[in-house]
């Protein structure tokens, strides 16, 4: 007897799309088949829908201390956010910082998931200090843990949270060694200084000059400086939330010369130009890197479009409005980041529906890929063996984003008004329904933590 029956759906992979029923036990997929003629608790009648596996955002930051403040989503509202959006795994960036051990702050985390998490999780560990060398140690334990990426940034230095190029090499040597990745956050730090004392000294202080303060070069220079010590280190290296042509350009030449580098964007690059930085809520697109130019924006659709971006992932970090309002006067003190963990399978989905992309495309940018590059072997794809987390999507479904049908926390968000045909209909989290048709169904705690498998 089975738990679950999925009937009637076409089944899309990465590479492929197929007609099959699809049978649970035990949250895991048992068997698939045309017809599959056995007997169930629940038979759901999936026909004429598309039956995809649930997304992983890699790149969310629920409950950090940031800009400031602390981001709008908790643990619990951003994991039943990404629920009701089809996403069935989410990746966390807690910090650590000078004196603490990677270990104490995965279980700090894990106890407040472990009550709060509405879908399954897995932690990237962003480090800011070696702690005389004690943390390169730790790695190898927590990497036994399944924690096995890192993640570094090249900015934030005022915040104590920035790596130089020696902690950046040797992070990636010592990730190398155990089989895990390091991603970072590649933007030239003394650059934006810079443009940000000279636009203070003459008053410029609008959201427009947060973009000018980080343009396109000067995200291009650090994608650049990243590609050149993973290449010349030979360590792989995951570029997360890139946003401009040049460093895009260059990480794709690096990949065709066979450079183990992994290119991540995200939703707001791909839909916005730096135009909305001259609108009246522009502070509300405020986000680092900051959403750059037209033919950027127009090369990351092509790159997507030949395979040469691994992943879409969100960089969900909202903040609610009056936070972005400390700002109004001066940039400079808008907590940077924008929401998008609810939006981004719906979004690449409707890009899918549209014909911009395949429908395995999108599957592949925003479950297959991911998962396989993070170790999560139980995730990824609609597979025997392979936790149901399935996504029924309803092709014909038109949906309009207001901040009032998001199940997050936040009080506004910068996709308000878009209009998607096609969304998802029911999420499955290992053969459990929790959302359907509009509503959350699931629990909190349901979300377990994902031991991942480090790199061969
Ligand atoms: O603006 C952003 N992206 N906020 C979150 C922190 C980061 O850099 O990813
Ligand atoms: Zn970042
Ligand atoms: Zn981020
Ligand atoms: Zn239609």
């Amino acid at each position: 007897m089975l738990d679950l029956i999925i009937e009637g759906g076409i089944v899309v992979t990465a590479n492929d799309r197929f007609l099959c029923d699809i049978g649970v036990k035990d949250g895991k997929i048992v068997e698939m088949a045309v017809n599959l003629d056995k007997e169930a608790k629940e038979v759901v009648d999936a026909t004429g829908k598309l039956v995809l596996p649930g997304a992983l955002d890699v790149h969310t930051h629920m409950a950090m201390p940031f800009g400031g403040t602390i981001v709008a989503d908790s643990y619990l509202s951003g994991t039943r956010a990404a629920a009701c959006g089809g996403v069935t795994t989410i990746f966390d960036y807690p910090v650590q910082r000078k004196g603490g051990t990677i270990m104490d702050l995965i279980n700090s985390k894990k106890a407040v998931l472990e009550k709060e998490a509405c879908v399954d999780w897995a932690s990237h560990c962003i480090i800011t200090d070696f702690n005389d060398g004690q943390i390169l140690e730790e790695m190898e334990e927590a990497v036994k843990e399944g924690i096995t990426s890192y993640k570094c940034f090249m900015v934030y230095k005022k915040a104590g949270m920035m790596v130089d190029d020696g902690m950046f090499a040797t992070l990636l040597l010592r990730a190398k060694e155990l089989g895990a990745l390091v991603n970072v956050h590649a933007e030239n730090s003394d650059m934006i200084d810079y443009f940000e004392a000279k636009f203070k000294r003459e008053g410029k202080l609008s959201p427009w000059y947060h973009y000018l303060a980080r343009q396109e070069f000067v995200e291009a220079e650090a994608d650049k400086r990243a590609l050149h010590w993973c290449k010349h280190l030979d360590a792989p290296l995951y570029i997360v939330h890139m946003a401009d042509k040049e460093g895009l350009e260059a990480c794709i030449e690096g990949k065709k010369e066979g450079v183990p580098i992994y290119i991540e964007t995200c939703p707001q690059y791909l839909e916005f130009t730096c135009d909305v930085y001259k609108r009246e809520d522009g502070r509300n697109f405020v986000c680092s890197p900051p959403i750059k130019g037209e033919e950027s924006r127009q090369a990351l659709w092509e790159a997507i479009k030949k395979n040469q971006v691994d992943v879409v992932a969100t960089d969900h970090c909202p903040f609610q409005s009056y936070e972005k309002d400390w700002g109004i006067d001066d940039f400079t003190k808008i907590p940077n980041g924008c929401a998008g963990v609810e939006n981004i399978y719906p979004y690449m989905l409707d890009a899918a529906n549209s014909g911009k992309i395949t429908f395995s495309q999108a599957v592949a940018l925003c479950s297959t890929n991911p998962a396989r590059i993070f170790g999560c072997d139980k995730k990824g794809a609609v597979r025997v063996g392979n936790d149901a987390d399935i996504v029924i999507y309803d092709r014909d479904k038109d949906f309009t984003i207001s901040v009032n049908n998001m199940h997050s926390d936040y009080d506004h968000t910068i996709w308000e008004g878009k209009k998607l045909h096609g969304y998802p209909v029911k999420t499955f989290l290992r053969g459990q329904l929790v959302y359907d048709n509009g509503d959350f169904v699931g629990k909190p705690g349901m979300g377990r933590f994902v031991k991942r498998v480090p790199r061969s």
